[in-house]
């Protein structure tokens, strides 16, 4: 049975995901780690295989699988699943997982991994070299592999966007009734209010938060899709979104009457999160998810970012897909990431006392 058939075997919720690759790789469940490094290749031509925990929807993360695998001839076995169960059972693997390589996205999550120990630094002359150092962990646990920006969405119909300037001046009466936002459970909110803690303080953040909360047309959604298309329809004119979200609603219909407004480019810049990757404590093959992860962050792959999710390349010099060009340039925040996940419980509570469901 090989390494992956394992991680079947022993987690139902992720059965879906499952399937029988070829590998060489054998271990047997309740292991020592030292007894399960027997993944050894038959040959020197069989590379061993690469295994990764992602929360990653299949559909994006297997084109770059398939492209690194015929590159390299590493095979790559994967798990998808919801980032807290993942992460739950990472840890309650220990040093038994199976996992090579965590694949999530949002620094917040990333954040978590790292302070749960479940990461071993990285030293990569290649990742230094291809990613910023916003993008980065501090201490190299991991490193952002994508840009996602938070911005502001306006309906074409009903605002102009001279009106909108920052995240924080939604919070004026002038947009009373007219803002929609997702719900603070999202860890996209999470991450955006961490960043604005990291930056303003409590006190100002939390008069800001209050502030949306006032402003409020609608519930909050349960999805950035569902929040752009209210806007489409009439029931708010103003919002917050991942931009890839709104890519993909123009994908759909192209005269949308939604368009997206780079928040705060007179001062701090968008507010960018990441989808990123990190070698786990206990990978067996550690080398191998080094050079995965490396790879990931090459021209080829950072451009499929862009066509297979819309996502902007953590890559500066790796150019976006066209209708991602067509937002034009802007300037991003260059708060390191990982203060969205170090002041991710302080914002969860912030919320809550401003009211933000
Ligand atoms: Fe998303």
């Amino acid at each position: 049975m090989n390494r992956l058939s394992l991680v079947c075997s022993s987690l139902l919720v992720l059965l879906a995901a499952c399937s029988e690759p070829e590998s060489q790789s054998v271990s047997q469940p309740g292991q020592t780690e030292s007894d399960a490094v027997v993944a050894v290749p038959a040959s020197p031509a069989v590379p061993a295989p690469v295994v990764v925990y992602s929360s990653r929807q299949e559909h994006l993360i297997k084109p770059l699988f398939d492209r690194f695998t015929a590159e390299t001839g590493i095979e790559v076995q994967y798990q998808t699943g919801e980032e807290g169960p993942l992460l739950a059972r990472l840890e309650a693997e220990g040093e038994a997982t199976f996992a090579d390589v965590l694949y999530t996205v949002d620094a917040g999550n990333l954040w978590a991994a790292a302070n749960k120990g479940l990461l071993a630094p990285i030293q990569s002359a290649v990742l230094e070299a291809n990613i910023p150092a916003h993008l980065q962990d501090p201490a190299n646990l991991w490193f952002g592999l994508s840009v996602r920006a938070r911005t502001i969405v306006y309906s074409t119909d009903r605002v102009n966007p001279a009106e909108l300037s920052t995240y924080e001046a939604l919070a004026d009466a002038k947009w009373r009734g007219k803002l929609c936002l997702r719900t603070s459970k999202k860890v996209y909110n999470m991450s955006l209010v961490g960043t604005m803690i990291e930056r303003l303080g409590e006190p100002q953040t939390e008069e800001i938060v209050k502030g949306w909360v006032a402003n409020l047309a609608a519930p909050v959604f349960s999805s950035d899709s569902l929040l752009i298309q209210a806007i489409a329809a009439g029931q708010c004119d103003v919002g917050i979104v991942n931009t890839y979200y709104l890519g993909q609603e123009l994908q759909k219909d192209a005269t949308l009457p939604v368009a997206l407004f780079w928040a705060n480019q007179g001062s701090n810049g968008v507010h960018v999160n990441v989808s990123g990757a990190g070698i786990t404590a206990h990978a067996k093959n550690p080398a191998g998810a080094q050079q995965l992860i490396e790879w990931l962050s090459t021209a080829e792959p950072q451009a499929m970012f862009s066509e297979l999710n819309l996502e902007f390349p953590a890559t500066p010099a790796v150019s976006s897909v066209e209708l991602v060009q067509s937002w034009g340039e802007f300037q991003q925040d260059t708060l390191n990431v990982e203060a969205a996940g170090r002041n991710q419980a302080a914002a969860v509570m912030l919320m809550d006392r401003a009211g933000y469901q």
